[in-house]
């Protein structure tokens, strides 16, 4: 299936539990996610692939800094693209809604995430120490306890 026949839209009242389900990926913490989704973003996207919900990403347009919170491809759909042209079409809606610059952070032992916001055009901008206090157990990745976020920006006077 081709990037051509995902679509990006606002996510609906009634696909929430879905939605909820499918960025669990980005935030494994049930807690944390409905007190994320309740506070830190406002606006939330879905990308649908063949009439399936495929991705979901979640915003803060209306206050700054603004920032993209959430963001999952779902598991059999990643590494076709998709995660990229949901992070265009974020950068995009900033820039339409005369943001100057976009952040995003991830864990600073998440690899791949790390490559994957740098080839989406974010650069790496600032590190947030212990922001992973709340994890309800030590969470490990590649051997490494998870504790510290680094945070990317993109400059959106950019092209
Ligand atoms: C991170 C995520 C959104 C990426 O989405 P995706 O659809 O798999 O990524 P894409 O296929 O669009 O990749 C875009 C580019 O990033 C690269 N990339 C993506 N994931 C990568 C990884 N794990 N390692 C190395 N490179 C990676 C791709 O190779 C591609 O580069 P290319 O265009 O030069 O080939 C997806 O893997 C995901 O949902 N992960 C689980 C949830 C998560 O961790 N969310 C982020 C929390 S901050």
């Amino acid at each position: 299936m081709s990037e051509a026949e995902a679509t990006i839209r606002e996510a609906r009242v009634e696909e929430r539990e879905a939605v909820f389900r499918l960025l669990l990926l980005a935030e494994p913490s049930a807690g944390a996610l409905r007190w994320s989704l309740k506070n830190l973003s406002d606006t939330t996207f879905v990308l649908e692939q063949g009439g399936r919900l495929a991705g979901a990403a979640t915003v803060r347009f209306r206050r700054d800094p603004c920032e993209i919170v959430e963001l999952a491809v779902a598991e059999g759909t990643q590494g076709h693209g998709l995660g990229r042209l949901l992070v265009a079409r974020l950068v995009e809606e900033a820039r339409a809604r005369g943001k100057r610059e976009i952040f995003v952070g991830t864990r600073s032992t998440s690899v791949g995430n790390i490559i994957f916001y740098q080839k989406c055009g974010f650069r790496v901008h600032d590190v947030r120490p212990d922001y992973f206090w709340y994890y309800d157990e030590p969470a490990y990745e590649h051997g490494l306890l998870v504790r510290d976020m680094i945070v990317f920006r993109h400059d959106l006077s950019e092209g």
